[in-house]
């Protein structure tokens, strides 16, 4: 039986609600297989480039933890929709999300990634450079909570998204709201931390402390990719 009720920050608490029904209101996705492999040929099908950087990860023993296509197009999508010009990502991979943060920025805009295993940035800067954003993302390599104050002369920022080690999602989510300009915006992936959320661990308990403190200071959302896509605009 699942936990019933959990502790917020703000001192109150989570009760889960007994469903009326199991529709797509109260969680349910009508997401399979077959449906996602026509939505995202229909929106999101890759060129060379694209599938280089996706493919990457399976091809040179990386973890295969990138973005679905349909994912990696909504960052396109947010980023047409923002006007953005200066982005920065926490959590490199290889390379993947960040062509399809630059793809949906004018040329004269600059993605920042900052990646922790300099292999992979290695392996990222191949792939950016292939898919001709050689001069306009930045791979940076480091502890990301160490990289990013490196970056903020260049800041405020337009738009960040975060996509790396889910313990640290509390400090990258507190300099992101130091680091936004007001309306910028707020991305996170695994925001549902491989259905973990609700449990006492402490990945459960450090992505709550990101959800309540982006509610407290964005307008928020979470959107409920397979594993939980948190979008927020910056009060
Ligand atoms: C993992 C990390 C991710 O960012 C993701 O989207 C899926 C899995 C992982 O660490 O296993
Ligand atoms: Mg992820």
């Amino acid at each position: 039986m699942a936990r019933r009720s959990v502790a917020t920050l703000d001192g109150g608490t989570w009760q889960a609600t007994a469903m009326a029904d199991r529709d797509s209101r109260s969680g349910k996705s009508y997401l399979t297989e077959e449906i996602s492999s026509y939505a995202s040929q229909v929106h999101a099908s890759h060129d060379a480039a694209a599938e280089q950087a996706f493919a990457a990860p399976t091809s040179h023993g990386m973890p295969a933890i990138m973005l679905g296509p349909l994912e990696a197009k909504f960052l396109t999508v947010c980023m047409h929709m923002i006007g953005a010009e200066k982005v920065v990502e926490v959590g490199t991979l290889a390379g993947y999300s960040a062509i399809m943060l630059a793809r949906g920025m004018a040329p004269s805009g600059k993605v920042w990634t900052v990646a922790f295993d300099p292999t992979h940035a290695e392996i990222a800067r191949s792939n950016i450079a292939a898919a001709g954003y050689g001069d306009r993302i930045e791979v940076l390599v480091g502890p990301a909570l160490e990289v990013l104050p490196t970056l903020e002369a260049h800041g405020p920022f337009d738009a960040v998204f975060i996509d790396a080690d889910k313990e640290n999602y509390p400090g990258y989510g507190d300099w992101s709201t130091a680091n936004l300009r007001s309306g910028g915006l707020l991305l996170a992936d695994n925001a549902f931390v491989f259905g973990g959320l609700m449990s006492d661990t402490a990945a459960g308990q450090n992505m709550r402390r990101f959800h309540e403190n982006t509610a407290a200071h964005y307008h928020s959302t979470c959107v409920p990719t397979p594993d939980g896509m948190v979008m927020a605009v910056k009060k």
